[in-house]
Order: structure tokens, then C-alpha cells, then sequence
């Protein structure tokens, strides 16, 4: 691991662990994610946790097990509204907070998440 990254200051794999489980806990709870999530997240989640830590700089766990992201077109098949895009911001919000994540990281990775989210958007 590359040290000076986020993936390294905010504590590695326990921490990306507890943020992605913090995560799905609220998606699988959020009405207007429900619909397009699958039942069982398990799986979802595992990918989210391999998306994260190389996104944040750490292992490129997602390209060896996947190939290239291509988040956006991977996400085609779902409609993500504005509504949605907002809703999943609120559960990552919450998700931080319960992972303990400090500043100036939390900031730092909600705004990149932000961008990508808006990034994601396919239906009006
Ligand atoms: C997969 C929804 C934003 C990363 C998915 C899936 C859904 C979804 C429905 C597929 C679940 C399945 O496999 O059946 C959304 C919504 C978003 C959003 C509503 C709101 C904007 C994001 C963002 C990221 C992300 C911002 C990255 C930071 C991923 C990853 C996968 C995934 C890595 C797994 C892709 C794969 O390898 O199949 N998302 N997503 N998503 N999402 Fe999102």
C-alpha cells in the first residue's frame, strides 16, 4: 500500500469494512433504494468494499476481480434518478459518521463520492 493515501490515514481495510457495512445497512432499510437493490446484498457490498479501496487510494482489489469500473455504465440497468442519487448521498453521510471516519478525510471522500454519484444519474 502506498503510504500519504486516504485509504492508509483513515485506517485501511477495518475501516472501509465498517463504512461499507454501514452503508448497506441503510440501503437495505431506504425506500427509495429498496426497489432497485437486490434482496441480498451481500454480494453488492463486497464489490462496494473492493470499489472503495481503490478508490481511496489503496490494493486495486476491483480491477483484479472485475476489470475496469465503468461505474457509469455499469449502472445503466438501474434507473438512478435525482431523487435516488440524493438518497444514496444520505445513507453514505450516515455510513461515515458510524464508521468513525475523522476530518479532513470525511470531507475529502464525501465530496468525491458526491461527484461520482452525480456521475451515476441515468433518468430524469
Ligand atoms: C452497483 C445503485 C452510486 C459503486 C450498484 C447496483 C445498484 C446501484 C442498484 C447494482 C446492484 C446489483 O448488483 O444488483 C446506485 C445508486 C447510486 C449509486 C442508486 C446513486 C447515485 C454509486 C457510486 C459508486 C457506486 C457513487 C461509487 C463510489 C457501485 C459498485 C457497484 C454498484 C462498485 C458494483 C458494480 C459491479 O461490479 O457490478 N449500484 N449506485 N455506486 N455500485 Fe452503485
Amino acid at each position: 500500500n502506498e503510504p500519504g493515501t486516504i485509504y492508509e490515514a483513515i485506517g485501511g481495510e477495518e475501516t472501509i469494512d465498517r463504512l461499507v457495512n454501514a452503508f448497506y445497512k441503510r440501503v437495505g432499510n431506504h425506500p427509495k433504494l429498496i426497489p432497485i437493490f437486490p434482496d441480498d446484498l451481500t454480494e453488492v457490498a463486497k464489490k462496494q468494499y473492493m470499489f472503495l479501496t481503490q478508490f481511496f487510494g489503496g490494493p486495486k482489489l476491483y480491477n483484479e476481480y472485475r476489470g475496469h469500473p465503468m461505474l457509469r455504465r455499469r449502472h445503466l440497468p438501474f434507473e438512478i434518478t435525482p431523487e435516488r442519487k440524493d438518497a444514496w448521498l444520505e445513507c453514505m453521510d450516515e455510513a461515515l459518521d458510524e464508521a468513525n471516519i475523522e476530518e479532513p478525510y470525511r470531507t475529502a471522500i464525501f465530496e468525491r463520492l458526491t461527484m461520482t454519484a452525480h456521475h451515476m444519474m441515468n433518468t430524469p
